[in-house]
């Protein structure tokens, strides 16, 4: 047994002790996202340092939700530990090693990103359909443990093709707006320049944020079926760049997180799990 399959098992013999729901969706919830944990009928919570070997808090002060949102039982971390904060992307998946021993068969993931597409505006939702990895490293560096998922795995489809199909659907059935698009992470915390984010439009990519890349690598090492959403907090228009203000950032991720939550919750209720 590898010493990270040790540290998942402790991990999950804490959180048992305390609730024994068996949940079948993980959730991440972004900077910013966080109303949707106030959605779940909690039937345990714990706080991240009461969890053998999550990351030591810095500046989050996060906790694990345990319960039920829209029938199915989830789990659901409110508050993510991201590379900037000085955590390893070992560090920062953690967490997902840990829903997946739990039994989740499905991760949603949201976070706040500037939109780099000239067709987005600030308040948008967008759908996550593919990502670059552009943080520099990858969680799974490091000896491979077999039983939690393979040396190299694949990833021609890491955002789960019908979950996206789902979540359009939904969408559209509530009149909802969502973009689609690739998501660009980058270890952050300085924001990018304008010669920055006109390079990354060139690379493909929509939206970019500091987070989500290195635990959906995770939650596709681990064989989950990701499903992504990014609010679009700002507009990295490299002709018209303004200060970035992360005071409005936040309250703008607000405004989105209604729309969000609804889309959301939605998808949850109409998981096929197997
Ligand atoms: N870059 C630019 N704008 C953003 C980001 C980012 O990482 N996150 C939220 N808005």
């Amino acid at each position: 047994m590898s010493e990270l399959s040790v540290r998942i098992d402790e991990a999950v013999a804490t959180i048992k002790g305390v609730c024994d729901l068996e949940p079948q969706v993980g959730i991440i919830l972004g900077t910013g996202l966080d109303a949707l944990g106030a959605r779940i009928q909690v039937a345990g919570r714990l706080k991240y340092e009461e969890i053998p070997h999550f990351p030591p808090a810095t500046v989050h002060s996060g906790e694990l939700l345990l319960g039920q949102l829209a029938g199915k039982n989830v789990v659901a971390m409110s508050g993510r530990f991201h590379a900037y904060e000085g955590y390893s992307l070992a560090q920062v998946t953690f967490p997902v090693r840990v829903a997946k021993a739990l039994g989740v068969k499905a991760l949603v993931v949201s976070n706040a990103a500037g939109g780099l597409n000239p067709q987005f505006s600030a308040g948008d939702l967008m759908l996550i359909t593919d990502h670059i990895n552009f943080m520099g490293d990858n969680p799974l560096i490091g000896p491979n443990d077999e039983a939690l998922g393979p040396r190299f795995p694949d990833m021609s489809e890491p955002y789960n093709k019908a979950l996206i199909d789902l979540a359009e659907s939904v969408a559209l059935e509530q009149g909802i707006k969502l973009q689609r698009g690739v998501y660009l992470a980058c270890p952050g915390p300085s924001l990018e320049t304008r010669a920055e984010y006109r390079f990354m439009r060139m690379l493909g990519a929509d939206a970019v944020g500091m987070s989500t890349v290195p635990e959906v690598i995770v939650a596709v090492h681990a064989a989950l079926d990701v499903l992504g959403f990014s609010a679009i907090t700002d507009e990295c228009f490299p002709d018209a760049l303004e200060p970035a203000d992360i005071d409005r950032i936040i309250a703008t991720a607000n405004r989105i997180e209604p729309i969000l939550t609804e889309v959301v919750v939605t998808c949850i209720e109409r998981m096929a799990l197997d």
